[in-house]
């Protein structure tokens, strides 16, 4: 059976950051709360569309693989705010990229859904369903967000990141894996506003609220993320000492501090940047890769573990035996328009229009 060898990887940060104190103009909130509850400190708001940002994020893979979009025969696209519900995001993504023909499918299980997207995709290649996927994970939370809500308005962000894997039979890529959902628990993080069951109904489709019990969402995240390492780790033969380091999905320090503790691998060993990004969803996981990558804390043959969870309430933990190479083959000069406005100009627009709407 092929295995599935990561061999490209590339992100796209939109350049507007949204800081605890730009947040505090229009929220009863303050840096110091933020900071100290989540450990976050700014975030990225997008002035641009998901398919954008995707687009510039998949370019970069891509050269970083030295492949060109022709070479990909699978796109998996993780995200939980598409631009449209049909057609799907995978398919705007084959077009940007020039895959054409290409396998294009989307697949949403909120924060997890690169991971899920990791596993599909891998899946596929050992099968022989497809020899090079580009996997994304993405997010253009911004205009989702109730900004009205300090509960959630201060812990998320925009942001995206692709993979690229090649089907081949190096020891590498995807080792094990496990997928699981608390589907008991999907009450306690919802989005109301959006999807059919709003629609050509009268109610008001995009004035989103946001049903969110930080504290249960909290605890069953650490539960999952925890038992879902000690799952892998234990059918890998592996000890907490093996991992060389946990790329964790990125939502509030604290979170992860805890997952770390609970599977006994010390805080130097964790990649952190929610600081700066705050909570990207699916775009968290691969960011947070690309940057390990670029500040040198993924070596030839690295042991990664990488837990996550999301609404539904999924989650997951994913062990990758890093490759020899550590460096991009290439460099893409794909880029975004430049950004005219701030990210607190982007987000009172948003805050407008919706007061208009109302
Ligand atoms: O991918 C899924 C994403 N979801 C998550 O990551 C959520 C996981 N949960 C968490 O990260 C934490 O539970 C939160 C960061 C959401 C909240 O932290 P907490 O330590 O559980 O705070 P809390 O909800 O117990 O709130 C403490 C106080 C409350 O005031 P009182 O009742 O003690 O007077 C809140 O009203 O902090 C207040 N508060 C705020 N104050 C300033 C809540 N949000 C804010 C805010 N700024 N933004």
């Amino acid at each position: 059976m092929p295995s599935a060898s990561i061999t490209g990887w590339g992100k796209c940060l939109p350049p507007a950051v949204l800081s605890n104190d730009d947040l505090a103009t229009f929220l009863d909130t303050s840096d110091d709360w933020v900071a100290t509850r989540t450990g976050i400190r700014e975030r990225r708001i997008s002035h641009v569309s998901l398919g954008e940002l995707a687009a510039v994020a998949a370019k970069r893979a891509l050269a970083c693989a030295g492949l060109e979009g022709v070479d990909i025969d699978l796109i998996v696209f993780g995200s939980t705010t598409y631009d449209d519900q049909c057609p799907n995001q995978a398919s705007g993504l084959q077009r940007a990229i020039g895959a054409e023909g290409c396998a294009a499918m989307d697949v949403n299980t909120a924060c997890t859904s690169f991971l899920y997207g990791l596993s599909t995709a891998t899946a596929m290649l050992r099968t022989g369903v497809a020899r090079n996927a580009l996997v994304v994970g993405a997010e253009l939370i911004s205009p989702f967000m109730d900004w009205s809500d300090r509960d959630v308005a201060v812990l998320f962000g925009d942001g995206a990141a692709a993979v690229v894997l090649q089907a081949g039979d190096a020891d590498d890529g995807l080792q094990l894996e496990k997928l699981g959902c608390y589907g008991e628990s999907r009450e306690i993080l919802r989005i109301h506003g959006i999807g059919g069951a709003y629609i050509n109904q009268g109610r008001n489709l995009g004035d989103t609220r946001w049903q969110f019990e930080g504290q249960e969402i909290f605890k069953k995240a650490v539960h999952g993320m925890s038992q879902a390492c000690e799952d892998v780790l234990a059918r890998a033969g592996l000890a907490p000492g093996d991992v060389d380091l946990v790329v964790p999905h990125q939502a509030n320090l604290r979170i992860i501090e805890s997952v770390a503790k609970r599977a006994g691998v010390p805080m130097e060993r964790v990649y952190v940047n929610v600081q700066r990004y705050g909570n990207m969803s699916a775009a968290t996981v691969p960011v947070a890769l690309c940057e390990a990558l670029e500040e040198g804390r993924i070596g030839a043959g690295a042991r990664l573990l990488m837990p996550a969870f999301g609404g539904g309430l999924t989650f997951c933990a994913h062990l990758v035996r890093w490759g020899e190479r550590t460096t991009p083959l290439a460099t893409s000069d794909a880029a975004l328009p430049p950004c005219e406005r701030s990210a607190l100009q982007i987000v009172r627009a948003i805050i407008e229009a919706k007061g208009k709407r109302s």
